[in-house]
């Protein structure tokens, strides 16, 4: 009696590890991502904790200085010493919920509902690289972060051994960049890129201080508003050293601003932190955040 129920548990089992082959390696289930508040693949695949494996899992994309309503994200194994791989992938707007609008080529990568990308079965055998482009129909309030899992299997056909990897990216409608270190005596230029809220009214800040400053809603600066010299940049009697801190992004999603760097050399290894948000002409309600940078004066 004991030896059937046994025998039809152990076939029961043996009849789901059998369906489970087909289903796992075409595609993980949904939600493991280990971002958003998702567990990740190591709720079955339990080789060892989280990240502490020998392979380099990253996660990038192009999109995080000019954004134009669609985002190329790519989720690689850039150092690993395995030959199967698997990864999943979503993206999440500022408030936390899912946003939808995969693209996929289909051969390596697939989409797993709306929300969801992951590899395909012929995506996992030497194929360490994985992209997608979101273009989400609806634009979200904010930035955007893409979250993916990576497994580095040990090609086992089973969940055991396999060690899993956690990134995380943020997509940034509003884009910030410029020199790294400007010198005394210069001027610095600093490129706003925002495509998506062309026409909007923007407020670059500066801070001495790090740090970033919540607006409201969804909305945070990553720059510290509380700076002593933050009001500086706005004030009309030293446009000549801070130019087109407040302006328009143009019809093509750009604006530049520039610092005239005084030569004084007291200013010498002072860092600037710089982010900005746009508004909506109209309301001056916020629309989006920019990036936070930091320059170094020398
Ligand atoms: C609910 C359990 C479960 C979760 C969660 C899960 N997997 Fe799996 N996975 C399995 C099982 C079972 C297998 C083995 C059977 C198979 O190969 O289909 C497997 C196999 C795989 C394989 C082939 C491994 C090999 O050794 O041949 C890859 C790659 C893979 N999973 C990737 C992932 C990734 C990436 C995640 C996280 C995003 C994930 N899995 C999450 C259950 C899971």
């Amino acid at each position: 009696m004991i030896g059937i129920q046994r025998f039809v548990r152990t076939s029961g089992f043996v009849l789901a590890a059998l369906t489970s082959s087909v289903a796992f390696t075409s595609a993980p289930p949904v939600a493991f991502t280990g971002g958003g508040g998702e567990a990740n693949c190591t709720a079955c695949h339990n080789g060892a904790a989280v990240n502490s494996g020998p392979a380099t899992f990253t996660l990038g994309g192009s999109a995080s200085t000019a954004f134009t309503g669609s985002a190329n994200l790519t989720a690689a194994f850039t150092s690993t010493p395995s030959t199967k791989h698997g990864f999943q992938m979503a993206v999440r707007d500022s408030a936390n919920a899912l946003v939808s609008g995969w693209g996929v080529n289909n051969t390596t990568v697939q989409k797993n509902g709306s929300f969801y990308v992951n590899h395909t079965s012929a995506g996992t055998l030497g194929v360490p690289s994985w992209s997608a482009t979101l273009t989400p129909g609806t634009l979200p309030a904010g930035p955007l972060t893409a979250y993916a899992a990576g497994n580095q299997t040990n090609s086992n056909n089973a969940p055991s051994g396999d060690l899993v990897y956690t990134k995380s990216f943020k997509v940034y409608q509003a884009g910030l960049s410029a020199p790294a270190t400007w010198s005394l005596g210069s001027v610095a230029v600093l490129s706003l890129t925002a495509p998506t809220r062309a026409g909007h009214t923007y407020f670059l800040a500066m801070s001495e201080l790090p740090g970033s400053t919540p607006l409201g809603g969804v909305f945070t600066v990553p720059v510290n508003l509380g700076g002593a010299l933050t009001p500086l940049a706005w004030d009309p009697a030293l446009s000549s050293i801070f130019m087109n801190f407040v302006g328009t992004i143009s019809g093509l999603g750009s604006a530049t601003a520039a610092v005239f760097v005084p030569p004084i050399p007291s200013l010498a290894g002072l860092n600037l932190y710089f982010a900005y948000a746009t508004l909506n002409p109209s309301t001056f309600a916020v629309t989006e955040v920019s990036n936070g940078i930091s320059a170094l004066l020398q």
